[in-house]
C-alpha cells in the first residue's frame, strides 16, 4: 500500500488483492485536494493495512473535510472509522441506502452524514462535485463522483479489472496493461455486475450517457490504475457488457483440489 500524487488535484492510495485464478485486483482510494479536501473510499480492512498512515503521506488526516463512500462494500470501508476519528471535522457522504447497509454492522454517526443522490452536487469551496450512478456496479448504494474542475471521474467498481501482476495492479497508469485491458475489464464485469447479461443493450447503453456528457480526462476506478484520456474506449468496452456471460466461480471439487495442494505431505 502506498500513495502517489497523480496531479495537483488528486492523490492515489494504491493497494491490490490477489484473487486466485483471476489475477491482482487494484483496490484504490483517492484524495481530491479541493479547498475542502475530500477522500474517496478508504481501502480494505485487513489488519496489515494502515490506511491512515498511508493517507498521512499526502494529507494530514485532520485536514480532511469530506469522506465519500462510493458504496459500503468491505473493499471500500476499511479505514472509514479510523478516518472519522482522525478527522473530527469531516462529514461522510453516502446515501440513505449506503447508511442503511452500514447500520447492520457498525452504524455510522448520523449527525456527521451527508446524503448526496445521483444528479446532486456539493460545493467543496473551489469546485463542485456531482454524484452519478455508474453503469456497472455491484451494490444498490453505488454512486460515483465527477469533479468538473479537474475533469476527474471517480467511477467506483465500474471500469475495474483484475490484472496480470501485482506490479500492474499498483501501477501509476492503466496504460501498463496493454491491449488485453478490455478483456480483463469484461471479466471483472462478469464477476462484479452479473445482472448485466439480462439488461436490454439499448436501455443499458443509455446509462453510459452521464459519463459521455461529463467527458472526463481522468477516470479513477477503485479497481484499476488511473486511466488518462481513455473515456471513449472505456465506454465502448462497457457498451458490450450486456453480452457478458455471468462469472461462475470454482465449485466444491475445485476448492478441495486447491486445499489438497496446501496440505502437508
Ligand atoms: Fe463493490
Ligand atoms: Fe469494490
Amino acid at each position: 500500500m502506498h500513495a502517489t500524487r497523480l496531479n495537483p488535484d488528486v492523490s492515489v492510495i494504491h493497494d491490490a488483492l490477489e484473487v486466485p485464478g483471476l489475477g491482482f485486483l487494484p483496490v484504490n482510494a483517492f484524495v481530491l485536494h479541493a479547498e475542502q479536501p475530500l477522500v474517496v473510499d478508504t481501502g480494505v480492512g485487513l489488519p496489515d493495512r494502515h490506511f491512515l498512515d498511508v493517507l498521512a503521506d499526502v494529507i494530514a488526516p485532520e485536514d480532511v473535510r469530506w469522506i465519500y463512500l462510493t458504496h459500503p462494500d468491505r473493499d471500500h470501508t476499511g479505514g472509514i472509522f479510523d478516518l472519522l476519528e482522525a478527522a473530527p471535522d469531516a462529514r461522510l457522504i453516502t446515501t440513505f441506502v449506503g447508511a442503511g447497509i452500514m447500520s447492520v454492522e457498525t452504524p455510522l454517526p448520523m449527525p456527521r452524514l451527508y446524503f448526496l443522490n445521483a444528479g446532486q452536487s456539493l460545493d467543496l469551496g473551489d469546485r463542485e462535485v456531482t454524484a452519478f450512478r455508474p453503469p456497472l456496479f455491484d451494490n444498490a448504494a453505488t454512486l460515483g463522483l465527477y469533479d468538473s474542475k479537474s475533469g476527474t471521474l471517480f467511477s467506483s467498481d465500474c471500469f475495474g479489472a483484475p490484472l496480470a501482476s501485482e506490479a500492474d495492479a499498483l501501477a501509476d497508469d492503466a496504460s501498463v496493461v496493454g491491449a488485453e485491458l478490455a478483456q480483463r475489464q469484461a471479466l471483472w464485469t462478469s464477476v462484479d455486475s452479473p445482472w448485466v447479461h439480462t439488461a436490454d443493450p439499448m436501455r443499458f447503453g443509455a446509462t453510459l450517457e452521464p459519463i459521455r456528457r461529463f467527458d472526463p480526462t481522468v477516470i479513477l476506478s477503485t479497481h484499476l490504475p488511473p486511466a488518462i484520456g481513455r473515456t471513449s474506449e472505456f465506454l465502448a468496452t462497457a457498451a458490450q457488457a450486456p453480452g457478458t456471460d455471468p462469472f461462475v466461480g470454482p465449485d466444491q471439487a475445485a476448492l478441495e483440489a486447491m486445499l489438497a495442494q496446501f496440505e502437508p505431505v
